[in-house]
């Protein structure tokens, strides 16, 4: 039996919630063949048979590598909590077409798309929310902090608020009608933990109202299809002031965002991708225009991949 998982990209943050608000993007994302065989192979349960699209960046080991070192934590819960003692082998083809270090939630996809394909191999023993778990473990092994931003939109969906970590408490948000996510990756890399690694520890009360407000402000435009509140909330003043400076051309490609008529933009997740909204498809696309063409001047001078979902 074989079965296929996709998960799409994700971008974390939205601005200003950081860690606690993320959503899916309907393309790219990566796909996951699993293929279930009756006997078991060496001492563990799943093997990965092979990976294309990283470039051979991804370790082959199947307790290293995201996609199944979260398989082999879903089939110890479904062993413990759910009395499916499996005793067979699942062999894992990975194809990624997120590119990796991109601040588009390319760990999180390779692993929500192995447990999606997982759970339906062996007969759907968990809830999607059961899933989330095991994908942000995974994220603790792809890049240190097992945030939940881009794991759970990977697995839910739609737009994701964490409201809590202990417990994990999950809050789905559809997007308005006529919201535009226009996503640019500039081909270069910024690791997440590296990212992470230049964000302040503590963070003066004055700067948390500011980014509150923001985040309550931005939760409200989503669910009052309140355009303008959304584009007005997209203020980032904890992540965006330090990580700005990792990222070739920030302020310009922002701008010609903006220039173009764009709601707003920001970084995407830890970046180094950026996202803007629009509210039609036609000033997402300028807006992607404008963005890439920012990234090209001679100053930056980067090639960038576009998507408008
Ligand atoms: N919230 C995470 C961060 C997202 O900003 O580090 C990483 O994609």
């Amino acid at each position: 039996k074989t079965v296929k998982g996709f998960a799409s990209a994700t971008v974390g943050n939205v601005a200003c919630g950081f860690d606690v608000l993320g959503f899916a993007i309907t393309e790219p994302g990566d796909e996951v063949t699993l293929t279930l065989l009756d006997e078991r192979k060496k001492d563990c349960p799943v093997s990965i048979a092979s990976i294309t699209g990283d470039g051979g960046a991804l370790p082959l080991d199947p307790k290293k590598n995201t996609s199944s070192f979260v398989v082999l934590k879903f089939l110890e819960y479904i062993r413990t909590h759910k009395g499916v003692d499996f005793s067979g082998h699942i062999s894992l083809e990975l194809k990624k077409n997120l590119p990796l270090s991109s601040g588009m939630g390319s760990s999180a996809a390779s692993a929500a798309a192995a447990l999606v394909a997982a759970n339906e191999l062996l007969g759907q023993p968990c809830t999607k929310m059961e899933l989330v778990h095991f994908a942000i473990e995974g994220e603790r092994v792809a890049c240190g902090s097992a945030h939940a931003d881009n794991a759970a939109p990977a697995i839910l969906g739609n737009f994701v608020l964490i409201r809590s970590y202990t417990p994990l408490d999950l809050i789905t948000i559809p997007p308005p009608k006529d919201l535009f996510c226009t996503l640019v990756h500039p081909h270069t890399e910024l690791r997440t933990s590296f990212a992470r690694s230049v964000l302040p520890r503590a963070i003066p009360l004055k700067t948390a109202i500011q980014q509150w407000g923001n985040v309550g402000a931005l939760i409200t435009g989503l669910l009052t299809s309140d355009y303008e509140l959304i584009g007005r909330s997209l203020v980032d003043v904890v992540a965006e002031p330090k990580r700005a400076p990792l990222i070739p051309g920030f302020f310009d490609v922002k701008q010609a965002a903006l220039d173009a008529g764009a709601l707003g933009c920001s970084i995407a997740g830890s970046g180094p991708s950026l996202f803007a909204f629009s509210s039609s498809e036609k000033t997402a696309r300028e807006a992607g225009n404008a963005m890439q063409q920012a990234f090209l001047s001679p100053k930056t001078n980067l090639d960038s991949d576009m998507w408008v979902s």
